[in-house]
């Protein structure tokens, strides 16, 4: 339907110039007008068959797809992942650990999936967990213990890797008082001791799940590392560190988790040998990326899909494209600068629209209005060819909806997203305003259902950043989704 939309860009759905209002005019240097952008963008836009190198390599259609988030996290990248998971055969995640949560709402169950791939929940499909994660067993067996009472048997389908760190109960406990000791200056992580495994893990003194399969080597590397810890948290916390049992349930995990473990690069880069096609599910978000994020307010991997190739020893070689997934509208957890957020009152009423409460920690989410100047810097950081559009049913009232188009820094525009989360705290973004299509889309399975200043809305999109919109989720339920015709995402299904 995308091929539509585009189409549509030159006729009936374009914009009027009433309806497609500035609200801070733009400045000529701006780099961001609308008039250069869409210029740009008619350059850059998708037409079917531009990809021939993409299907014509070994002579069959290549399936090795990174879906990443966009923005800041929580995009909606379950409910895609789930969406596009049945197309394909292995789906890998390379980075973050239980902090993500993955929805997934399909004949009529709700799956929340922290660590587990959502490929899992599809019969036959192969789920693996990557060497860039960080894996707490506790929450991964309580995890296959829900997926278990749902009746989703992981038997020869789950595969753990074994360069894959651990997260220990003291990982938590630092983290919490790491958080208490910042104050004002906290980042407001999900507490789930993410941070400081990944610590461990770039200081060489962390633990893997390889480690957990040989109790004799495990408890030596664990009694050295509770040593060191133990005496840095009474130093630093004025607190002991609490280990009791933690070597022998670990060690139980282990057995438990023994018949999942394996080398995952090899498994996946022989899956792609044999032509098998590989989903590659992101974590968090690019704006929550360690190197590429509102640093220090990001998690502590790399949420980018650059992150496949480290977190799953997959090389940069055999990744085809990368489908970028956005809401309608940009929401963030935790502290750190987002220009677009809204005020309180229009915040509450699209939080309560779109259930914006953390699915890991129950957190609200803040909310504002959808920010081009992330999504263009998501794009390059990326390489992302595609885009998937969630949640636009949450507009469906909204009479007017901004959307960020540029940014200025003490009143010079910006060509590029700034590097300090202290700069990019005091930029004013640069509107414009779109009429909203105040009808319904929730639940629209057809493109040629959404309303006109819908497919306007996503076409302004589309047209200033130059890539396709591929796909359009209009509703949390697996079928509440639109695959555009014509584009690049839909020769992946
Ligand atoms: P951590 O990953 O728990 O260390 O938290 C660091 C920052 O990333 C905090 O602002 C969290 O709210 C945010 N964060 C981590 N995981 C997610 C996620 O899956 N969605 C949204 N935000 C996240």
């Amino acid at each position: 339907m995308c091929g539509c939309l585009h189409r549509e860009v030159f006729t009936g759905a374009t914009l009027s110039p009433a309806e497609g209002k500035k609200k801070v005019p733009a400045s000529e240097e701006a780099g961001y007008s609308t008039a250069r952008c869409v210029a740009f963008a008619v350059a850059r836009v998708f037409r079917p068959g531009d990809f021939t190198a993409m299907q014509s390599r070994g002579d069959r259609l290549m399936k090795s797809i990174v879906v990443v988030g966009a923005q800041w996290g929580d995009e909606g990248k379950g409910k895609v992942v789930d969406y596009l998971a049945g197309s394909f055969d292995y789906i890998a995640r390379c980075a973050g650990g239980h902090n993500a949560g993955h929805t997934v709402i399909y004949d009529g169950n709700r799956f929340v999936l922290q660590l587990i791939p959502c490929g899992i929940l599809r019969p036959g499909k192969h789920a693996v967990i990557g060497s860039g994660v960080v894996v707490d067993p506790v929450a991964l067996a309580a995890e296959l213990d829900t997926l278990a009472k749902s009746g989703i048997d992981v038997t020869g389908r789950l595969h753990l890797s074994n360069r894959a760190h651990l997260i220990f109960p003291y990982h938590r406990q630092m983290e919490k008082a790491a958080e208490a000791a910042r104050g004002a200056w906290k980042i407001g992580t999900t507490s789930r001791g993410i941070g400081p495994a990944y610590e461990d893990k770039m200081a060489r003194h962390g633990i893997r799940v390889g480690d957990l399969l040989n109790p004799a080597r495990f408890r030596e590397k664990l009694e050295r590392v509770i040593a060191e810890k133990d005496a840095v948290c009474r130093a630093t916390y004025g607190v002991p560190l609490d280990t009791a049992g933690m070597a022998e349930q670990y060690l139980e995990l282990g057995e438990r988790l023994r018949p999942l473990i394996s080398d995952v690069s090899v498994l996946i880069n022989h899956a792609l040998d044999a032509g098998r096609s590989v989903l590659f599910e992101g974590a968090q978000g690019t704006m929550l990326d360690i190197d590429f994020g509102t640093y220090p307010y990001v998690t502590s991997s790399n949420a980018i899909s650059g992150g496949v190739c480290t977190g799953l020893g997959v090389g940069p070689t055999r990744i085809d494209a990368v489908a970028g997934v956005t809401k309608a509208y940009t929401t963030r957890v935790g502290s750190g600068p987002f220009p677009t957020e809204m005020p309180d009152l229009e915040a509450t009423e699209v939080r309560d629209r779109g259930k914006e409460y953390g699915a890991v920690t129950g957190r609200p989410r803040r909310c504002g209005w959808l920010d081009l100047v992330v999504l263009q810097y998501a794009i390059r950081i990326n390489g992302i060819s595609s885009l998937v559009v969630t949640k636009l049913d949450v507009f469906d009232t909204q009479k007017e909806i901004q959307v960020c188009i540029g940014y200025h820094y003490k009143g010079t525009p910006l060509r590029e997203m700034p590097a300090a989360a202290e700069d990019l705290a005091e930029v004013t973004p640069e509107y414009a305003t779109l009429p909203g299509w105040q009808s319904v889309t929730y639940g629209v399975q057809d493109a040629a259902k959404l309303p006109r200043l819908a497919v306007a809305y996503l076409k302004f999109i589309s047209d200033f950043l130059g890539v396709e919109v591929g796909m359009i989720s209009t509703g949390p339920d697996r079928d509440a989704t639109i695959v555009c015709a014509a584009t690049q995402l839909a020769t992946w299904i």
